[in-house]
């Protein structure tokens, strides 16, 4: 079956659904349904294949569309807030890491910083969003000061030097969502330290292990 007739069975397919999965299995034939299951789902963005359907054996035909319906869809992953463990960092600094996907360069980190802490100046090759979850920082060069709420964007290419207030009373907590790398730079602009979704990630298991914990939940490509 060529991928446009393929493609026309899974909209069919998707049409019945919405107007009624029992009637829809009618004229849905086995060779369709197989098709669709194991070969052309990808390509237009339904989901993954599937495993083989063990679930022909158990379920009754008539619940065969609503099942395929949910099984189809994208699984959501939740982390609590205690799964992940802090691994130190920095000086004065710990961190989790809750993705890194090196293909598409993006790494997704907590950080907490103690009172007083000056991070490395560090220039971004890739644009970066943050939120503040609790206490305070800023940035040298900048007069704004994230506090709980804020959201700050970094564009590619920017630099700067990280900075929490030593007058703190609770630890800074501050979710980061980056792209590329972080250049950690000398006083005369040369690069000391390259952080990329790869290394933060071989650090940061790294560093679980050494607590002997196993990050199970950690996205990754
Ligand atoms: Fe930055």
């Amino acid at each position: 079956m060529t991928y446009d007739e393929d493609r026309r069975v899974i909209e069919r397919h998707q049409a019945n659904l919405d107007t009624g999965a029992v009637e829809a299995l009618r004229y849905v034939t086995e060779a369709e349904h197989q098709t669709m299951f194991f070969n052309r789902l990808t390509p237009i963005g339904i989901g993954p294949a599937l495993p083989p359907p063990r679930w022909k054996r158990t379920c009754r035909r008539s619940s065969l569309a609503s099942m395929t319906l949910i099984e189809m869809e994208p699984t959501a992953v939740h982390v609590g807030e205690d799964e992940l463990p802090w691994v130190d960092n920095d000086e004065g600094t710990k961190l989790k890491v809750l993705v890194a996907k090196v293909s598409e360069g993006l790494w997704i980190i907590r950080t907490k910083f103690a009172p007083g802490v000056r991070v490395q100046t560090h220039k971004h090759t890739g644009q970066v969003y943050a939120y503040t979850l609790s206490g305070s920082w800023k940035y040298e060069e900048s007069d704004y000061v994230n506090t709980a709420g804020s959201f700050l964007y970094e564009p590619a290419g920017s630099r700067h030097t990280l900075v929490v207030p030593e007058t703190n009373t609770e630890v800074t907590d501050v979710w980061f969502q980056i792209y590329g790398a972080n250049l950690s730079l000398d006083s005369d602009g040369n690069i000391e330290r390259v952080t990329d979704a790869g290394s933060v990630l071989q650090a940061y298991v790294a560093g679980c292990e050494a607590m002997g914990a196993t990050p199970t939940t950690i996205l990754t490509d």
